[in-house]
């Protein structure tokens, strides 16, 4: 039977902010404030969750830096998905040492996927000896009273207890955009699919009540925010467990209500779960963004049975045939894996056909990636990695190719982007989306960034279109 998580009770969460009050009355009595350096890897949970620490340390009295050498305190948010996350992580941590030596009063905390693997944070404790504090994704909520014990003990705090998890609303949050922002509708994921880390490490799939995302949403909205993404790993299973019985359809079309001009994403969807009527709410919802991020992750049958996924080639094509019959202008991206244990070439010719038959707009393309302690990563992996390679190699190419070609048809084309920020390249200053999320690079006054304007579309590459100011 499904079981409801709890929430954080009140009680528990106004005890964090007695220990931030008491850190933020330490801190007081220094010459200069404080400074922390927040690093984040991996998706957009994992920016989302660093928003939330941000805001903690913000009330605590922290300033921030991009400088790890001059900051006080150092937060790693950790990225489990792959190895090659992990190594870049242990490598950077690794690198502190010089940063602590230099200032051995500066305290460095690691924390989020990875750190809730016993096996990482076990090799943090016995290899890592300037790592002063490691919590995993179940403990975000407590950081101020981990810090403290930091803080106040001078020992080293490791907090991995392994829990299906909560959800704390009321965290503060200090968000790094004005624009863009991202709410969290879910946590945690029940699919296990059999290559994947993340329901080990984020716990099982849990809802927020609809009241609290409608007042965030809204909140964002009123103070300004035009693009604001709907985080979970399944989204389109949102609602299970809540006693108001309520789907995600239903909760797109409760936050389209608010008024305002704003444009609502969300990801990712679980193609076992999204539904026609996904697709129907999508189109009647006016704030809703034609874009759906939809991984199938192969397009074989048999690799996607060995994957758990749930669906099938053909249940893929009719489902991506029915969002394109109801939304007009429909964006649509994916995740695909490439030499899953066991796959042969012909089986990974499957996928090459199916990304031929959709023809996405974008494609996030990863080479399999063994997981510690799961399913996949036990099964027998004959093909070399070199092979692998050249299958990926393949795969790309072909994408490229349509990417370049969806992009192209754009051209000539007006369309209505939001100027989300601006860019680094002097000749096109501005960053914009469109209703579907292609990025837009092109030239106007900064005084645009928030707004929403329509832009000709002059020049189209793989990953970006170039387009110019169009008279209103
Ligand atoms: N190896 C490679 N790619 C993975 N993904 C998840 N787990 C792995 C893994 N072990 C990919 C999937 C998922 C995306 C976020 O990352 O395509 O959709
Ligand atoms: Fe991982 Fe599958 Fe859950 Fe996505 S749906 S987070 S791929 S287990």
């Amino acid at each position: 039977m499904e079981q409801r998580t709890g929430h954080i009770s009140p009680a528990d969460l106004a005890r964090q902010r007695d220990y931030t009050e008491q850190i933020a009355a330490v801190l007081r009595e220094r010459d200069v404030p404080p400074l922390a350096f927040v690093d984040t890897y991996g998706c957009q949970q994992n920016e989302a969750d660093s928003e939330h620490l941000r805001g903690m340390l913000r009330e605590m009295g922290y300033g921030f830096t991009d400088e790890e050498a001059e900051a006080d305190l150092i937060l790693i948010n950790t990225c489990a998905i792959r190895e090659h996350a992990e190594h870049r992580v242990l490598g950077n941590v690794g690198a502190l040492v010089h940063t602590k030596r230099a200032k051995p009063s500066q305290i460095i905390c690691l924390c989020g996927c990875m750190m809730q693997q016993q096996q990482v944070a076990q090799k943090i404790r016995s290899s890592f000896h300037h790592v002063d504090m490691v919590f995993g994704t179940h403990a975000l909520w407590r950081f101020p009273e981990l810090l403290w014990r930091v803080m106040s003990r001078r020992t080293r705090v490791f907090e991995l207890t392994d829990e299906p998890g909560s959800i704390a609303e009321g965290l503060p949050v200090a968000r790094m955009d004005r624009v863009k922002a991202w709410v969290s509708v879910m946590y945690g994921c029940n699919n296990f699919c059999s290559y994947c880390i993340v329901p080990y490490v984020r716990g099982r799939e849990r809802s927020r009540e609809p009241e609290q995302i409608l007042r965030e949403v809204r909140e964002l909205v009123e103070s300004g925010y035009k693009d604001i993404t709907l985080l979970g790993q399944n989204v389109n299973s949102y609602g299970r467990g809540l006693d108001r019985p309520i789907d995600f359809s239903d909760l797109l079309r409760e936050i389209d209500r608010i008024p305002g001009k704003y444009r609502i994403r969300f990801m990712t969807s679980h193609p076992k779960d999204a539904s026609p009527r996904l697709f129907e709410t999508m189109a009647a919802c006016s704030h809703v963004a034609p874009h759906i991020h939809l991984p199938f992750q192969s397009g074989n049958d048999r690799v996607l049975r060995a994957m758990n996924r749930g669906y099938t080639r053909a249940g893929y094509l009719a489902l991506v045939e029915a969002a394109r019959a109801n939304i007009p202008d429909l964006v649509l991206t994916s995740d695909v894996i490439v030499g899953f244990p066991g796959e042969t070439t012909p089986e990974f010719e499957d996928t090459l056909s199916l990304i031929e038959e959709v023809r996405f707009d974008a494609l996030f393309t990863f080479i399999y990636s063994p997981r510690p302690g799961t399913v996949a990563a036990r099964l027998p992996d004959p093909m070399t990695r070199a092979e692998k390679q050249v299958n990926f190699d393949r795969l790309v190419a072909v994408q490229n190719d349509i990417s370049a070609e969806k992009h192209r048809a754009y051209l000539g084309k007006t369309v209505e982007v939001l100027v989300d920020g601006l860019s680094t390249d002097p000749r096109n200053n501005l960053n914009a989306r469109t209703p579907g999320g292609r990025l837009v690079h092109l030239s106007g006054p900064a005084s645009l960034v928030g707004t929403f304007i329509p832009v000709r579309i002059t020049g189209a590459a793989t990953w970006a279109l170039t387009g110019e100011l169009a008279a209103e």
